[in-house]
């Protein structure tokens, strides 16, 4: 475990903020590190998971999450791994929803969501999903996945999330030069045929393989001109200020948005309001820490409420300015973003 500079007194235990002025408003929340996929660009075929019984169970969960909302947190993101996986998902949403008034989401990779999970995600508590779909091509999401499922599990999970009223239902899609950036313009279809944002994330270097080079990186720009070239685009301001997307409607008037998130070619990282706890507990203050704090050592060691927000408190505060990802001396978190949590 790394160490770290304590908070200042007038904030640590009451608020999230950080040593460069920003407030922490979202929480990842990852409650597995295991996964159905092994996307290319994620996690390697060798990955080794975290022990089971270093991963927090559902009252943990619960316990951090009030926590973090004492603290300022309005939302929770449940992330993984793939969170669908976790035999307890239910129970985690429903004890964090008694546990404090934070809005929760859940980012899935949808493959495993039939509609009565989705039912009954919603009724223990559960306002929004995003779902991951890189690909409508089965053969290359069986590729890029490394898996035996294909886009139409994914589609019917995305529609029935939109039925089940998990909206406004967003989808992450990834694009990777000569693996699937020729599919820009038929995801942007999908966003105006389901009504629905469509989200496309500049590839960051978080894999395990460490595969990362900038040949296969397309920028967001790029993605936008595609698109631009089938149905013209206008922006329109974000639903959320702190949104970390510039999103665009179609010109045609035609329902649906896309949206482009980009980490690399415009970092966002000054108005980043975002903290990380790993499945094992620990929190990372950003994507690309080096250094992560051991919450669960505190958890587990009989901490009372007031020394795991001081805690928290003092993770926050030592958030790195940015990730740096273009600047010379650059160098990839050990984590692999299965592990940390999209
Ligand atoms: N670069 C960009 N996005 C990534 N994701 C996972 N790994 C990477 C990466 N290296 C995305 C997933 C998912 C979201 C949580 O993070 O596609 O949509
Ligand atoms: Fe793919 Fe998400 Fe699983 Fe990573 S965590 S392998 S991005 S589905």
């Amino acid at each position: 475990m790394s160490s770290f500079t304590a908070a200042p007194e007038e904030s640590r235990g009451h608020r999230l903020v950080d040593a460069h002025g920003r407030t922490i408003r979202d929480m990842r929340l990852s409650i597995t590190d295991r996964c159905n996929f092994r996307c290319t660009y994620c996690i390697g075929t060798g990955v080794r998971f975290a022990p089971k019984g270093t991963l927090l169970r559902t009252d943990e969960f619960a316990r951090v999450a009030r926590l973090a909302t004492e603290l300022g947190v309005q939302k929770i993101r449940l992330t993984g791994g793939e969170p669908t996986l976790h035999p307890d998902l239910l129970e985690i949403v429903a004890s964090i929803r008694e546990a404090c008034d934070a809005s929760v989401a859940l980012i899935t990779n949808g493959s495993l969501l039939t509609p009565a999970t989705l039912a009954a995600l919603r009724a223990a508590g559960l306002a929004r999903i995003t779902i991951s779909l890189d690909t409508l091509r089965p053969e290359r999401f069986s590729s890029i996945t490394r898996s035996l499922s294909g886009p139409a599990a994914v589609l019917s999970a995305i529609e029935h999330s939109i039925a089940a009223g998990l909206g406004p239902v967003k989808v992450n899609a990834v694009l990777l030069r000569g693996v699937n950036d020729d599919e820009a313009a038929d995801l942007a279809d999908l966003a105006r045929r389901l009504a629905i944002e469509v989200r496309f994330i500049e590839y960051m270097p978080l894999d395990s393989s460490g595969a990362w080079n900038a040949s296969l990186w397309v920028s967001a720009a790029e993605t936008r001109q595609a698109i631009s070239r089938t149905h013209p685009l206008r922006e329109v301001a974000p639903d959320d200020p702190s949104s970390t997307a510039r999103v665009f409607e179609f010109a045609d008037g035609a329902p649906g948005r896309v949206g482009f998130i980009a980490p690399v070619s415009s970092p966002f990282c000054g108005a980043c309001s975002r903290i990380r706890i790993t499945a094992d507990g620990m929190v990372r203050p950003c994507l690309f820490s080096h250094d992560e704090f051991s919450l669960r050592e505190l958890l587990r060691g009989g901490g009372t409420d007031m020394e795991l927000r001081e805690f928290l408190c003092d993770a926050a505060w030592n958030k790195q300015a940015g990730h740096g990802i273009t600047s010379a001396g650059f160098r990839q978190p050990l984590r692999v973003m299965s592990a940390i949590g999209g």
